[in-house]
């Protein structure tokens, strides 16, 4: 096969990038070695920043106004009180709740309608000669190799990238924490109209949640911790002492349907470009879960990455400016090293660190007092978390 864009990873970032990339008249592949029913069932997070949700939109991917749910604030509890962070009031923005799940249905709904070529479920993918004429091989289903011969290839493989060990001479920044997050989805209906970001002296807990009969929940654990230690009962018991309060809040208990021990890494590799290859996505970084950045900034790489590829390759009919590949990595770094600091914080300032000292606990509480006191204080992080303003197209 020859095409003009290879991209290696369907997930949300690599579907996003093929759909803005059809759009501009560019033909694309894109290949993965997950089913699509596999990634359509890998519970991930469930928010989207005002401007992700117009990047779907716009690119005709509309179900998230129908089924989403906009969230205009947040509440962070600690000592027992929630304190609600009114990002419309703050910043005059908002976020959506709508599963990262359901951003997949959607993206690949929309890319078998336009007749994207996609191919899922298959094995052995190498990505070679990316500094001359990249070419991908696999293996299909069937067993039978194939070749695809492209321009660019992108590396949106997600954390487990073989994309990324291509970029030679790359740096990696790496931060990893004491501690993991418990993930479980419930049948009983949400405890809370918005999410509840907790600081307990028991470690964070989080409320979210899926649709009016599930929620999603998560606390902070240790990283070696199995999930066949905890029965349900030890799960809500868990849960609610972490949550209570004087205001006296239960949250709505029932079957746990699912249950996973999230990893928890801070990491950069820079540059995203070697030659002919670029990344996008947990490809090149990965945060905390804390603030859900995670989709968001995938999406917001693949906003410029589009562009830059675009210009790249001249579009319908244009001429190609190989430079304006030059200018990805650190248009998209920037947003990252916001994420990847705004992850951070939101991760110390929320858990509980290994051996916490008296003065350390009362210092979180002091950190969190300063966030919640101020406008300022909570300004910066509704502004943080519904998403810095993207930077303008060309
Ligand atoms: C969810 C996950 C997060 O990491 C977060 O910060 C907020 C919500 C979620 O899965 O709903």
């Amino acid at each position: 096969t020859r095409t003009q864009v290879a991209i290696v990873g369907g997930g949300p970032a690599g579907l996003m990038l093929s759909r803005l990339l059809h759009l501009a008249g560019i033909e694309s592949v894109v290949v993965d070695n997950r089913t699509a029913e596999t990634i359509e069932h890998t519970h991930r997070a469930g928010i989207l920043e005002h401007d992700s949700v117009r990047l779907l939109v716009d690119a005709g991917v509309d179900r998230v106004l129908r089924d989403g749910h906009q969230h205009e604030g947040i509440d962070l509890r600690f000592d027992g009180v929630s304190h609600r962070i009114d990002f419309e009031d703050l910043v005059g923005a908002s976020v959506w709740l709508y599963p990262q799940t359901d951003v997949f249905v959607d993206l690949h709904r929309a890319r078998t309608a336009d007749g994207g070529d996609l191919r899922y479920g298959i094995a052995d993918t190498e990505v070679l000669d990316v500094l001359t004429q990249p070419r991908v091989r696999y293996t299909d289903a069937a067993g039978a190799r194939h070749e695809i011969v492209a321009d660019l290839v992108v590396g949106s493989d997600g954390s487990r990238s073989v994309c990324r060990s291509l970029v030679e001479g790359a740096t990696q920044y790496f931060r990893e924490y004491p501690f993991a997050w418990f993930g479980v989805l419930v049948e009983a209906p949400p405890s809370a109209p918005e999410l509840i970001y907790t600081r307990s002296e028991r470690g964070f807990a989080l409320v979210s949640q899926r649709t009016d009969a599930i929620q999603r929940l998560y606390f902070q654990c240790d990283p070696a911790e199995n999930v066949e230690d905890w029965s349900d009962d030890r799960i809500w018991a868990e849960l609610q002492a972490r949550l209570a309060g004087e205001d006296g809040l239960r949250l709505n208990e029932g079957p746990v349907i699912e249950r996973t021990v999230l990893p928890f890494r801070s990491f950069v590799q820079a540059p995203m470009r070697h030659g002919n290859l670029l990344l996008a996505g947990d490809a090149a970084h990965t945060v905390p879960p804390t603030g859900a950045k995670g989709l968001n900034l995938a999406l917001a790489d693949v906003r410029v990455l589009a562009e830059v590829v675009e210009r790249a390759l001249g579009g319908r009919g244009g001429r190609g400016d190989r430079a304006a590949l030059d200018t990805y990595t650190d248009r998209a770094l920037q947003r990252v090293w916001k994420a990847q600091h705004f992850s951070y914080w939101m991760t110390t300032m929320l858990h509980r660190g290994e051996g916490a000292s008296d003065f350390d606990e009362r210092r979180q509480v002091g950190e969190l007092t300063s966030i919640t006191s101020s406008s300022a204080g909570s300004a910066y992080l509704a502004e943080c978390y519904t998403g810095w303003p993207q930077p303008a197209v060309r």
